[in-house]
Parts: C-alpha cells; sequence; structure tokens
C-alpha cells in the first residue's frame, strides 16, 4: 500500500492505493475507516485499488463530515489530485454506498460501474434519526465504547453458523479496534450526515452504469430488501445475496465478496441505455 495525503475542499484526506490498471475504489462503512476493505488487498494484483479514510475517519480527521453529498466531493477531488483519468469503479459500503449513490450522481464522469453493497436507496425514518441523535448524545457522554458495543452485534450476521466461522473472533477485534480509534466530534458528525442524508430512489432510476449489488443475507441494518428494491429501481444491476453474511460482508466472506468483485469486472450486466461497461 502507498499512503497520499491529498487536498480536497477545506481539509487533506489520506488515501491508500495498491496495484495498477483499472481504478476500484473503496469507500468504507460508518463509524470505520479503509482497514475494513483489508481482505480486499488481493484485488491488488488485478485492480489499483483506491481506498480513502472519509473526511472524519483514519487519517482523515482535521475536519468532520457534515453530508454525503460534501463526501461524495471529497471523492471526486481525490482522483482528480491522484491523477485518475479514466471512469472509476466506485465501491461503498453502507455510508460508503450512500456516498457512492451521491458521486453517480453529482460526479457521473467519474464512475465507470458501481458496487454497492449492504446498503439502501432511502433516506431515514423520523424514527431512525431520533435514534441517531440519541446515540450521538450517548457516544458523547460515554465515548466510542459504547458505539461499539451498540454496533458490532448488529455489523455481523447472527446465526450459529456465522458465530462459527474461523475468522469471526478476528473481524470483531478489527471492527472493535477501528471504532474506538474514531474521534468522538467525527462520529457525532458522521450520525447528523447519515441522518439527514436525502433519499436517492428516484435519482438513482436514472444511473445507468453497469452496478453490482452485494448484500449478506444476515444484514440486520439493511437487509437484502434494501437491495432487492435498488434491483428493480436500477437499470442495470446484478443482486447477489451471500449466506452467512450480515452487514460486513467483504469482511464476513471475503473470497466470495473477492470473486463476485472479479467476476462483475470480467462480465458486467448488459446496459439497457448504451453505457460503456466499467473502463
Ligand atoms: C454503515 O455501516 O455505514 C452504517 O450502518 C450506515 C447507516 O447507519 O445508515
Amino acid at each position: 500500500m502507498t499512503i497520499h495525503h491529498v487536498p480536497a475542499a477545506g481539509t487533506t484526506l489520506t488515501v491508500h492505493t495498491a496495484g495498477l490498471g483499472r481504478p476500484l475504489v473503496l469507500l468504507h462503512g460508518f463509524p470505520l475507516d479503509h482497514r475494513m476493505w483489508e481482505a480486499q488487498a488481493a484485488l491488488a494484483d488485478h485492480v489499483r485499488l483506491i481506498a480513502p479514510d472519509l473526511r472524519g475517519f483514519g487519517g482523515s480527521t482535521a475536519a468532520v463530515a457534515t453530508s454525503m453529498e460534501q463526501l461524495a466531493d471529497d471523492v471526486a477531488a481525490l482522483l482528480a489530485a491522484l491523477h485518475v483519468t479514466t471512469p472509476a469503479v466506485i465501491c461503498g459500503l453502507s455510508m460508503g454506498g450512500y456516498v457512492a449513490q451521491h458521486l453517480a450522481v453529482r460526479h457521473p464522469d467519474r464512475v465507470a460501474a458501481l458496487v454497492l453493497v449492504d446498503t439502501k436507496l432511502e433516506a431515514d425514518t423520523p424514527d431512525a434519526r431520533a435514534a441517531r441523535a440519541d446515540l450521538a448524545a450517548k457516544v458523547g457522554r460515554l465515548g466510542q465504547g459504547i458505539l461499539a458495543d451498540a454496533m458490532i452485534p448488529r455489523l455481523l450476521a447472527g446465526s450459529a453458523a456465522a458465530r462459527g466461522l474461523p475468522h469471526r473472533a478476528a473481524v470483531e477485534e478489527t471492527l472493535r479496534l477501528t471504532i474506538l480509534e474514531q474521534p468522538v466530534a467525527s462520529i457525532q458528525a458522521a450520525l447528523g450526515a447519515l441522518g439527514s442524508r436525502p433519499d436517492m430512489t428516484e435519482a438513482m432510476r436514472h444511473v445507468r452504469v453497469p452496478t453490482l449489488l452485494i448484500v449478506g443475507a444476515e444484514d440486520a441494518i439493511t437487509p437484502p430488501e434494501c437491495l432487492e428494491r435498488a434491483e428493480e429501481i436500477m437499470p442495470c444491476t446484478r443482486l447477489l445475496i451471500v449466506p452467512h453474511a450480515g452487514h460486513m460482508t467483504p469482511l464476513e466472506a471475503p473470497a466470495v465478496f473477492n470473486a463476485a468483485v472479479l467476476e462483475f469486472l470480467r462480465h458486467p450486466p448488459g446496459t439497457l441505455g448504451g453505457a460503456a461497461p466499467p473502463a
């Protein structure tokens, strides 16, 4: 991995890259950073991996996130700063998936294809928004540990088969350490940005790039129905539901995930509107 420090509006972002060739951008979920993609390092044998720490997270904590639109603009800025001239394949998990959707709408010239993972198109319900505000207040009082305790059981698949997977303890450890390292102010700001994100359903009807949808069969945060709805709405999609995985499919089922991404890059679903396959 090579580490870059690149400018984006009013801040500097840390970006990790590896490999050569077609750019594949990996956008992490909340409240994590680029380390959630460690099991995807092998993809660098095939593509140029670009894994930023989004504003507020990991090595990019000089400023906090205020909206998904801002995070999408940051991704466009970092691609320019890294001299990426061809449209990229944009892969985002959950919050990273929301950012990927905004990038496709706001900066279509930057996007050759999408991989939307354990995410959804819809906005928060009022109850979900209120729960985020409560959680932000709790994290302010009690620290990141309360967030790790609340989130990890919901991030990972709960079935006996999933809990028995050999790498389960290591995945839990990675998630806990990563969550504990994120600044409280960044967590609180991102909870606000997540809660106020717009519904993308209408906008995504018009995004015609080849899109791979991946979801864990046991995802409790964005269950398979969310991605099934996206499959109906978006013109050019393929859906994969991964057994024994929850909301962290790339970590929980890395071999299945990586194989699905490579297969998608080789054989993207046909386009209805004549959009180009991944460059
Ligand atoms: C994530 O994994 O990024 C979050 O669960 C997103 C969300 O809470 O909507």
